[in-house]
């Protein structure tokens, strides 16, 4: 299938103005009827620095409403939360998980000052922004087995409802006229998540998604055409 470009309307970083841009949609493709999901859907894009300015309970209580709004295996809802509205919350797992990187890209034997920059741009990254969250799976109501096949696709549907939870984010934040990025770095180190946030011990890290007020318009990433990714069974 070939790609055609099709006008849709955008949010401005601020999302104070409208203006129509070109994205590539799927030959025969029709724009989605509802134009502001299709916009939020299709304009998402990761921001990655952000105003100092604060966001308030209210706006984070309903982004992690739309996060639980997803669906999940079971409807058990694996989820879970931790708001880091705080500069020393964030500070506190910044640092740590700095520490950690350092260890593994030391015993990798990369250069120094190539790790300092990269927990440089982490931990600033982390702190700048006015409020991230740690989304964490917790498996106590998830479905055990005896075999380690069946606990593993078990474990996998939890991380899978997870992510929905975080694309839910992702996509209110911008409904809320706020940017986001996940960063992956608690996956790599669940241990210092746990203690450094002082969790329960079950509640395995996920990803860091941070939240605030755009300071620069995000990059356009490009996506590959759908002939690429996508095999059809159709009839001819
Ligand atoms: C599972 C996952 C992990 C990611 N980890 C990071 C990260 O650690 N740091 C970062 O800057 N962006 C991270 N991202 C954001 C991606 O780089 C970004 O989604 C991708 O480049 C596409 O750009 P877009 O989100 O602006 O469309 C992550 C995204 C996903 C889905």
């Amino acid at each position: 299938m070939r790609s055609v470009p099709v006008a849709i309307p955008e949010y401005s970083a601020t999302l104070t103005s409208r203006r129509a841009r070109v994205v590539t949609m799927a030959k025969n493709a029709t724009p989605m009827p509802d134009a502001e999901l299709a916009a939020h859907i299709g304009y998402r894009r990761s921001v990655r620095r952000y105003r100092p300015a604060s966001i308030s309970r209210d706006v984070v209580e309903r982004l992690l409403t739309a996060a639980s709004s997803a669906p999940s295996a079971h409807n058990k809802q694996p989820w879970r939360f931790v708001v880091l509205d705080t500069f020393d919350s964030r500070h506190t797992l910044a640092r740590a998980m700095g520490r950690k990187l350092r260890l593994d890209r030391t015993a990798d034997g990369d250069a120094s000052e190539s790790i300092e920059a990269d927990i440089d741009r982490s931990y600033q990254r982390i702190t700048q922004a006015p409020v991230a969250i740690v989304l964490c799976v917790d498996m106590h109501d998830m479905d055990h087995y005896r075999d380690q096949a069946r606990n593993d696709a078990e474990y996998l549907m939890a991380v899978q409802s997870t992510a929905m939870a975080g694309q839910n984010l992702l996509l209110a934040a911008r409904a809320e006229g706020l940017g986001a990025c996940v960063m992956c770095a608690p996956l790599f180190c669940p241990d210092v998540v746990i203690e450094s946030l002082q969790l329960p011990r079950q509640w395995r890290a996920q990803m860091l998604v941070t939240i605030g007020e755009p300071a620069t318009p995000a990059k356009e990433r490009p996506r590959l055409p759908l002939d690429q990714v996508t095999q059809w069974r159709s009839r001819q």
